[in-house]
């Protein structure tokens, strides 16, 4: 299976904070926030990953991520010039994808909860139809939303709706299968301009071959588009790693944890960082692991 991460947004609503650097570079604590999608497709068993960013960004993303040998993986890049719709990474990646079926995350899409690598190592099997995750939230006109029947079967969906006919929002995670291409050529773009993840979604649903998993209470799928909620979703790891004295998203670690690269490769790659925390602690992994 392979992987995208869209990631070329010009994250106007962090600006001036992210006037310089892409928002999905900006830390989220300890590391850049492009970390956390890294480590969600690592988890999914996904070692094949397009970038898809800005022409203002690429170079960044580059000095960043490199061709992730390095973790044992493959980044390549491509890229979005004008901002046309998530469903447009379909057509950008048509190449990369070739005959397989494909997961996208967007760049600022952090997700961590129990339960989580083995919930995405089932639905990366998944040979055929679309799988998309449902989180109940506060505000649901932010996202698209997912309306279930009696039986939790998915009834409709809905891009920012003004009357939203359920709490679930989809967030940002979609597995298809390599039908997903073909879809996109299909799609119009929206009153926004936009083509919409949501009418692609819309295809595999009135196919009835649309899947939602519910991502339960006590898992978190944090937001990370504006001040406060990026200080928040900070906060979180913090609290979170100190707690438990485990990174979340160290993708050096999950790489290894993965079977992508030896514990010595992970040692070796420690030293880089050996004056903080972040080195101490692949440290400690690759000694353990
Ligand atoms: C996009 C999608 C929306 C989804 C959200 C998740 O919204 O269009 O359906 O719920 O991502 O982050 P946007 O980031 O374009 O506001």
């Amino acid at each position: 299976m392979k992987g995208i991460i869209l990631a070329a947004g010009a994250g106007s609503r962090l600006y001036p904070a992210s006037l310089p650097i892409s928002k999905i570079l900006l830390p989220v604590y300890d590391k850049p926030m492009i970390y956390y999608p890294i480590t969600t497709l690592l988890l999914a068993g996904i070692k094949d990953i397009l970038i898809i960013t800005s022409p203002r960004d690429i170079e960044n993303f580059k000095n960043v991520l490199g061709d992730g040998s390095e973790i044992g993986v493959k980044f390549s890049y491509a890229l979005q010039k004008v901002p046309k719709g998530i469903a447009e990474s379909f057509l950008i990646a048509e190449d990369f994808i070739e005959d397989k079926p494909v997961a996208l995350i967007l760049g600022d899409n952090i997700f961590h909860g129990f339960g989580f690598s083995s919930m995405l190592k089932e639905v990366s099997t998944r040979k055929q139809g679309a799988t998309i995750f449902g989180y109940q939230v506060q505000d649901p006109e932010r996202f698209g939303v997912v309306e279930f029947d009696k039986n939790n079967k998915a009834v409709s969906l809905e891009e920012k709706p003004l009357n939203p006919k359920s709490n679930y929002a989809v967030t940002g995670l979609y597995f298809y299968d390599n039908n997903v291409v073909e879809y996109a050529k299909t799609l119009k773009p929206s009153a926004r301009g936009e083509l919409e993840i949501t009418d692609l979604n819309k295809i595999y649903l009135e196919k009835n071959n649309l899947k939602v998993e519910i991502l339960g209470r006590g898992f978190a799928w944090l937001d990370t588009g504006t001040f406060e909620s990026l200080l928040q979703a900070a906060n979180f790891v913090q609290s979170m790693e100190i707690n438990t004295g485990m990174k979340i998203a160290a993708i050096e670690e999950v790489s290894c944890r993965m079977g992508n690269i030896s514990p010595d490769k992970l040692l070796e790659i420690s030293k880089k960082y050996k004056q903080n925390g972040y080195g101490t602690y692949l440290e400690k992994v690759a000694k353990t692991i």
